[in-house]
């Protein structure tokens, strides 16, 4: 392919128009050329010249000049829109988590693979530029033991991203597949393994739900241990409230710890502190996850560096988590 690579947004909610879309025209080598919502009113507030906006999907997807897909619709909406997208050849970025449940995570990695087309998965922690360069320290903390996860937040039944009246799908078992857990827990989950360069293969779940008045859990504790005997605990919540420290990732090691606080989440920032035993601020600098994110997946759709990230592996940590979180086998 030559030229910039264009692509097509299908879900402008939240995480659309205030994370990816900034990202997708700050990147030179990208080029929005299409925007897709049930909603009108959310295409209407996505701030793009030139877009085609459309309602109808097959609209959408036949838009000229479209290479490739975001997926920011709720997560039991993603399977239809990732195979109708990957049929129509185009490349996919699905968001986390890949689906609502096991059998359609597995049908959008099956769609993708099917029609021979580039599917990745949205973890965008993975490209925080503190999580790059902890990835670079690991090999200085020793045997490493344990990775530490707190990754949490306040999301009441009546939550809304910006103040506007908000379909908070996030507490509905069908559309969300779960609470807290199948919405913070990707991250950590994705992000221990890629910082490690081991999975989680064993995993399991306590659920809560303690303060808020709705049907999915809004705490939880899992525990893990990846391959090599590394032991992975996380807890996430939508109990905590904003103001509290709440968000903390730390890898332990037998000659020293990591840990970087306030650094989960969609912007660059946060610090970064490595003791060996004493404390060193280690210093980072980076675009944030989802430009770095974009930037890497416009990269490898038009052929320049290649995606790193295996489908099939992230469908492994799809299913580890959903067996963890109903407390049986998928
Ligand atoms: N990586 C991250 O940090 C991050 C952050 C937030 C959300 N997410 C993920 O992004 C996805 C969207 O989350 P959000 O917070 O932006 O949700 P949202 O509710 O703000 O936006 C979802 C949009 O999808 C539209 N929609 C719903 N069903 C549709 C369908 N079948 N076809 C077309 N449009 C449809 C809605 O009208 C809405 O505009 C979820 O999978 C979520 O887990 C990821």
């Amino acid at each position: 392919m030559s030229g910039t690579v264009g692509w097509g947004i299908a879900g402008c909610g939240w995480v659309a128009r205030d994370h990816a879309l900034p990202a997708l025209l700050s990147d030179p080598g990208a080029r929005v050329v299409a925007l897709h919502d049930r909603d009108p009113a959310a295409l209407a507030r996505m701030p793009v010249e030139g877009a085609h906006r459309s309602t109808d999907l097959a609209g959408f997807l036949a838009t000229p000049g479209l290479d490739a897909v975001y997926v920011a619709v709720p997560n039991a909406a993603h399977r239809p829109l990732v195979e109708a997208a990957a049929a129509a050849g185009k490349a996919v970025l699905c968001e986390k988590p890949l689906a609502a449940d096991v059998a359609d995570a597995r049908a959008v990695v099956t769609a993708a693979r099917d029609a021979g087309v580039l599917l990745g998965t949205a973890y965008d922690q993975r490209w925080h530029p503190a999580h790059v360069r902890l990835r670079e320290l690991v090999p200085e903390l020793g045997t490493v033991t344990a990775v530490r996860v707190v990754y949490c937040c306040w999301l009441p039944a009546d939550w809304t991203p910006d103040g506007r009246p908000h379909d908070n799908w996030r507490v509905d078992p069908v559309r969300a597949g779960g609470g807290a857990a199948i919405d913070l827990a990707p991250h950590g989950l994705d992000l221990a393994g890629v910082l490690l360069g081991e999975d989680v293969v064993e995993l399991s779940a306590r659920l809560q739900t303690r303060v808020h008045d709705y049907g999915v859990d809004d705490g939880a504790l899992l525990t893990g241990t990846t391959a090599g005997g590394v032991l992975v605990g996380l807890h996430v919540a939508f109990n905590t409230p904003d103001a509290l420290p709440r968000r903390r990732l730390e890898v332990v090691g037998t000659r020293g710890m990591a840990v970087a606080v306030d650094t989960m989440g969609q912007t660059a920032g946060g610090s970064l502190t490595l003791y060996r035993p004493g404390p060193v601020d280690v210093p980072f600098a980076g675009t944030s996850p989802f430009q770095a994110q974009f930037a890497a997946f416009t990269a490898a759709v038009a052929g320049r560096a290649r995606w790193p990230y295996d489908p099939a592996r992230d469908l492994a940590l799809h299913r580890l988590l959903l067996t963890a979180l109903s407390g049986g086998p998928a």
